[in-house]
């Protein structure tokens, strides 16, 4: 009774999101959306690889992985890093060889990188961890404000290719928590979809950021 009822209140919280999105006019999912073409991508990824590696499974903990991850939301965010919407010290490097690229170009690396399996990562086997990890991830807490992220992220981590929510899965540990953390503190800022973060992430302590970012880098297909 009890899940059941939390189902319900986290189905109105999505809902409510994606009216709200209907009703403003930015729509985060281009409708007919075009695939990249992953050939022509791997012509332009070379100074990628030494932070994402060829493949696109990052080695450090710190980095994040882009293989498996969907291409809409790949697109995205290297349009946001090109225009200077979403800043890091380490994308900064390639900054400027982005603002070379047309979009199309970013789309061509989106496709190159999602069609590479992502490395399957292992969670800490540590109980209290993990129960915390599952219960948030799973449930979230109705009592601070925070949603399942299963919603948008699904069950195994997959996201929703569809509307461009990200893959979680098997994602680093490292990248999780201070991803995680740059929402709350809203220094991750880069288009509408952010909000939407910064906004959950409002109510995650570190412990329980901690706790999802093992979770998640767990979860696999
Ligand atoms: C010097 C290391 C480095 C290089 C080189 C680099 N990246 Fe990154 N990349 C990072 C880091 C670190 C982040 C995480 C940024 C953050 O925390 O906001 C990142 C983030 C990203 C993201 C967003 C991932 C997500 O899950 O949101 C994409 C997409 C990306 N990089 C693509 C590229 C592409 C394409 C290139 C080559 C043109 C490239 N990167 C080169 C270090 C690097
Ligand atoms: C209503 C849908 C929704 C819910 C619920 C949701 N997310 Fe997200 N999440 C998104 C979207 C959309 C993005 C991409 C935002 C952007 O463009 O910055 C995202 C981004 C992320 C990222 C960054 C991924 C990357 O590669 O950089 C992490 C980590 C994340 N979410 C974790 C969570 C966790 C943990 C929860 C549950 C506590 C959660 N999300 C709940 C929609 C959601």
């Amino acid at each position: 009774m009890k899940y059941f009822l939390i189902f319900f209140v986290f189905l109105g919280f999505f809902s409510s999101i994606e009216s709200a999105e209907a009703g403003s006019k930015k729509i985060v999912v281009p409708e007919n959306f075009q695939s990249g073409d992953a050939e022509k991508g791997s012509q332009l990824v070379e100074s990628c690889a030494a932070c994402h590696g060829a493949d696109g499974n990052s080695i450090s903990p710190d980095w994040p992985k882009l293989a498996g991850q969907n291409q809409k939301y790949i697109y995205e965010q290297l349009k946001y890093f090109r225009d200077g919407d979403r800043m890091n010290a380490l994308m900064m490097s390639v900054t400027p060889y982005l603002q070379t690229l047309e979009d199309s170009d970013l789309l061509d690396i989106a496709a190159y990188y999602s069609d590479y399996p992502v490395s399957v990562g292992q969670a800490k086997n540590d109980e209290e961890l993990l129960e915390l990890g599952t219960q948030l991830y799973r449930f979230g807490n109705m009592k601070k404000g925070v949603p399942a992220c299963t919603s948008c992220h699904a069950v195994q981590g997959q996201g929703n290719s569809l509307a461009g929510f990200p893959s979680v899965a098997g994602q680093q540990v490292g990248y999780l928590t201070s991803t995680l953390k740059a929402y709350r503190s809203k220094e991750r800022n880069a288009g509408e979809s952010s909000l939407m973060m910064q906004s959950i992430a409002q109510n995650l302590s570190d412990d329980e950021i901690d706790a999802l970012a093992n979770y998640m880098h767990g979860l696999y297909q």
